[in-house]
């Protein structure tokens, strides 16, 4: 698809040379949204073999994709932090935490120093918890650091529907808030298909609603990184795409809607981070208008935000 904009001058830093950072760097070569790419990895053999790869690839995009230091996040539209440790089978993305917070101790003040005007984009999971720790370790204000958070679990989301409603999942609109986790929430109040609630859509389709289905849909949704990551060892395809989708609208200051996660109040709970709808420009990740939640979906979203913070509490205990 060729760009529509101008990114002449669009850097993107990546941290991270791993699955989810080079198959990202590969969706931004294919998308044309960056005319240079620079990837930072503890890993430096790997990181240059990568680079060498890829610059094969960029011969055909137009861009330029270099191996970096970080040094060279300086002057990056965004830098993206996929570095750290996956999910093993069976690992929930909390398990992770204790080993990504000392690896983003590490990494976020010098990405920081180098580029005190980026935007932070957080995909190390257990991403809610390390969006807030990105924030505080890089003192950056609250709209220039998100995390891809449940824009993967949304897309999820749109596609089972789509799926099960038979109608592109662009024509869905759902979402999905609160933990990229296991306490996160589908909301179901406000989805609509051709500006329908779906319990109107089946009636005016003739077909009957069936709650057991729905909940099919949120279940898979909640469990396909697990299952995924049973059958072939990690998730990449489907992140990537997600962090370029958050990307293109930064680059192109485009003020699109999509959920990711920023810390904020939520739920009554101060001072976390998770995901609800955001409006995301060139200067990053805007609360828009607070979701009309239902009771029991408010009191959802408390719960979910209520543990994170527990996580983020048992971390600076430590
Ligand atoms: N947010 C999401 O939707 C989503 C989806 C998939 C994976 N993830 C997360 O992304 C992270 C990376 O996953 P992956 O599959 O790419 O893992 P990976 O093991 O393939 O890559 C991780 C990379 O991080 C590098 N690294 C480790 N420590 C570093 C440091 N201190 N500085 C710089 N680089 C360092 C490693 O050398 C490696 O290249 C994991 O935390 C995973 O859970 C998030």
């Amino acid at each position: 698809m060729p760009p529509q904009h101008n990114v002449k001058h669009i850097k993107i830093a990546i941290v991270g040379a791993g699955s989810v950072g080079v198959t990202t760097a590969y969706a931004l070569l294919l998308n044309g949204l960056a005319a240079e790419i620079v990837l930072i990895d503890i890993d430096k053999n790997r990181a240059l073999g990568e680079v060498m790869d890829l610059s094969h690839a960029a011969h055909f995009a137009q861009a330029r994709v270099r191996a970096g230091e970080y040094e060279d996040c300086a002057g990056s539209a965004a830098v993206i932090i996929t570095a750290g440790v996956n999910q093993k089978p069976g690992q929930t993305r909390l398990d992770l935490v204790k080993t990504n917070y000392a690896l983003f101790q590490d990494v976020v003040p010098k990405i920081a120093q180098h580029a005190p005007d980026t935007i932070l984009v957080v995909a190390t999971n257990p991403v809610d918890v390390l969006t807030h720790a990105a924030h505080q370790l890089s003192g950056f204000p609250v709209e220039r650091v998100l995390g891809s958070g449940t824009a993967m679990d949304t897309t999820r989301f749109r596609h089972e529907l789509g799926k099960y409603f038979g109608v592109n999942p662009r024509n869905v609109h759902a979402v999905i808030v609160g933990e990229h986790g296991d306490s996160q929430l589908a909301v179901w109040s406000l989805a609509t298909i051709s500006g329908m609630r779906l319990k109107d859509y089946c009636q005016q389709k003739g077909v009957e609603f069936s709650e057991a289905a729905m909940e099919e849909c949120s279940k898979r949704t909640k469990e396909a990184a697990y299952e995924i990551i049973r059958r072939k060892g990690k998730t990449n395809y489907g992140v990537a795409s997600v962090l370029v989708s958050i990307l293109e609208p930064i680059i192109t200051d485009a003020d699109a809607i999509m959920t990711v996660s920023r810390v904020g109040t939520y739920g009554g709970v101060e001072d976390v981070a998770l995901s609800m709808p955001c409006k995301l420009n060139r200067h990053g990740a805007h609360q828009d208008v607070p979701l009309l939640l239902s009771k029991s979906e408010q009191e959802a979203l408390r719960q979910s935000a209520l543990s994170i913070k527990e996580v983020l509490s048992s971390l600076t205990a430590s």
